[in-house]
Order: C-alpha cells, then structure tokens, then sequence
C-alpha cells in the first residue's frame, strides 16, 4: 500500500503543514505519479495568502509536478508504468485532493500529462505544465486566439503575428515558444536583460517594455504581418492598456490575460480583452489539451526543439521545502521558474 504524504494548507494565511496525504485511486483515464519535484506557481502563495479561488480549507494545491508512472488506468494509451512524465495537475478544477500537485503521489488524467525524454532532468520537466498549459489555453482555444496548432518539426509560416507582453516569466516564455512553432511572427517585451533569452525562445523582436518608447517599437515589428492579438501575461493595468494601444494601432484584436480585464477599462477601437484559465484545455476543450500534451510535446521535447523554460531555480527538497518555496516565487523571479525536488 502507498503512504502518502503531502503539504496541506490548513487556513487561509495558515503554515503549510506536512502530514498523510489522500489514498491514490486510479480511474480509467488516470496515471497516479511519484512526484520528483514540483514547482512553484503565483496562484499558490495567492490562495494561502487571500484564497483568491474561494476555495475550502483544508487544501493540498500544486499544479506542476514531474515524476514516474506508478500505475495507469486500464484505457491509458499515452504512457506505461515506469515511463517519466510531466504533468499539469487539475486539483483546482477537480477539488479532489489526490489531483495536486505538492505530495509525494499524484493522480493525474492523462490529458494533461506527457513523457519527457531522459536528457531532460525532472526539475526541468516540472518547470513546464502549467506554463505550457496557460499559454495554450489563450492561443489555441476557439474563442481566444485560436492560433494554428503546432507541429513537431514544422515551423511553416503563417504571415500572422501576436505581441506577448512579460515573455521572460513562465506563461510568457511558454507562450513564445508555441506561437512561434505555430509559424506565427512574434513580438516579444521582457526587461532588456532577459533579451536574448527571449529571442532563443523564436521571437522575431523582443521590446524592453521599460521604454517609453516600446508601443511604438512594437507597432514597427508587427508592419507587414496579420496581427490577431496579444497574449498579456502580466495583466496590469498599464500592460492592459499598452497592448490595447499596440493592438488599437493595427486595427484592432484581442488580447487574452492571464487574468480577467478590469471591469470597464478602454482598451482602444476594435480591441476586446478576456482573461482565459489554463484547466479549461482540460476540461471545456481537451482537443487542445491532446493537441499540445500528446500530439506536440513529447516528440517536440525529445527533439529538443521545445525546451523547459524558464530555467528551474531548486530552493529546496522535501514537502517541507515548498514553504520556502512560495516565499521565494512571491518574492518574485526573473526567467526562473521556483522548484522544490522531493
Ligand atoms: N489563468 C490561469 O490559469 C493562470 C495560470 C498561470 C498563471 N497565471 C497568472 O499569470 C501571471 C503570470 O504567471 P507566471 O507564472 O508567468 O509568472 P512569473 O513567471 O512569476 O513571472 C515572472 C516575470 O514577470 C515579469 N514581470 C514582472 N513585473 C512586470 C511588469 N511590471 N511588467 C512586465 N513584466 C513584468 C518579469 O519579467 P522581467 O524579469 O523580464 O522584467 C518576470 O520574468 C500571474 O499573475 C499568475 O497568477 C494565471
């Protein structure tokens, strides 16, 4: 039998607390995981800090995790006992406390879940699930961007562009690098220390967003490309209104945010603006989710033409160490993503 172990938040504002966790059940659809290390997001700390989700305590959360398959359900296909995967953990959708991430097990349905190959280490391989996730949810869903899905070994262009404003942080990179193997032109803004980062990322031009100047230097980069919008990841009110001034300026778009637009702001002529939740690939449109977990991932990720960015910065090992993780993530990182190995 599995003991399982895993860190609760016991209240809102409460201490993690280390202590058994949830007995694994495996459904049809599900892999159950032995976690290697997770990594840390903002939507953690932002739920035990002010339970920004409304959500009852006590909770086990944590949606990035990497590991081995332990066992799977009888109609897995993707993955077999053993296989080491990466995998977006859906507890804040599901509110099953065996679908979260920050426990030695985890039960995970298989669609947002992909084998990665043995080149990659398991801290780099938790740094992308729900990076990959969030930024899939906004470019490819039917009512947000609905860009062209990519394909591993293809980058056809497309003659579309997207702007992605805050490309260094985990959405941002995660969202760079789809669009571009999409054959989609992309603009890119980031401090200009992180630059280079971001063009090795497959932006065509990266924009220091500190400049006064930046709406204007985007404008020039998207000329000549079909703009469709732009994927804010930041979602303040300045980076609301810069991408609605970029998008104002082409003629018009949408921006997607990785959280809701503020009631009635003015985001310029012909510009709309929704906030999109990374489980919907999973949930309301899992052809996305197998669009990207099961048809693009696993063979872009062993070709090494997708890469586990931002880089994984280890704070700590053991379900202990995760408190010290949302103290560094809410601290705030540049081009890093917080991990904790188990
Ligand atoms: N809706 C969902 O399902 C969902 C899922 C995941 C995340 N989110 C939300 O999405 C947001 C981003 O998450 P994340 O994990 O990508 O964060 P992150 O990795 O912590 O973001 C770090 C990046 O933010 C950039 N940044 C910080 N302040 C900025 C500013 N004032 N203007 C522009 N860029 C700035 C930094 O860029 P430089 O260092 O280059 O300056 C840094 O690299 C968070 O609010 C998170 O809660 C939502």
């Amino acid at each position: 039998m599995i003991h399982n172990r895993a860190a609760w938040i016991p209240q809102v504002r409460g201490q993690l607390e280390v202590r058994d966790g949830p007995e694994p059940q495996v459904g049809e659809f599900d892999v159950l995981i032995e976690n290697k290390a997770v990594a840390i997001n903002p939507v953690d700390w932002k739920i035990r800090d002010f339970n920004v989700l409304g959500k009852k305590y006590p909770i086990i959360i944590g949606e990035d995790v990497s590991g081995n398959v332990v066992e799977v359900g009888s109609s897995v296909t993707k993955v077999k006992k053993g296989d080491r995967v990466l995998a977006y953990c859906i507890g804040l959708g599901t509110n099953k406390p065996i679908n979260a991430g920050f426990q030695n097990y985890s039960v995970v349905p298989e669609i947002t879940l992909s084998p990665f190959p043995e080149s990659m280490s398991y801290e780099q391989a938790a740094v992308v699930p729900l990076g990959v996730s969030t930024a899939s949810a906004g470019l490819y869903q039917k009512d947000c961007l609905n860009l062209p899905y990519p394909k591993p070994g293809s980058r056809e262009p497309t003659g579309t562009s997207i702007l992605v404003w805050g490309s260094s942080g985990s959405v941002g990179a995660n969202a760079v690098q789809l669009a571009a193997a999409s054959g989609v032109h992309v603009v890119a803004t980031c401090s200009k220390k992180n630059a280079d980062f971001v063009k090795g990322l497959g932006a065509k031009h990266v924009v220091d967003y500190n400049d006064e100047s930046s709406v204007d230097q985007i404008v020039e980069a998207l000329q000549g490309t079909k703009f469709v919008g732009a994927y804010d990841s930041i979602c303040l009110e300045n980076t609301w209104k810069a991408c609605g001034a970029v998008a104002e300026k082409m003629g018009g778009g949408l921006i997607i945010g990785t959280l809701q637009p503020p009631e009635n702001i003015e985001l310029g002529e012909g510009v709309k603006a929704k906030g999109v939740f990374a489980i919907t690939i999973a949930l309301q449109q899992p052809e996305v989710g197998n669009a990207i977990f099961r048809d693009y991932l696993p063979a872009a990720l062993k070709s090494g033409e997708y890469k586990a960015k931002p880089d994984p910065k280890v704070v700590g090992h053991g379900l202990e160490s995760i408190a010290d993780g949302f103290a560094a993530q809410k601290k705030g990182v540049s081009a890093a993503k917080v991990v904790v190995t188990l």
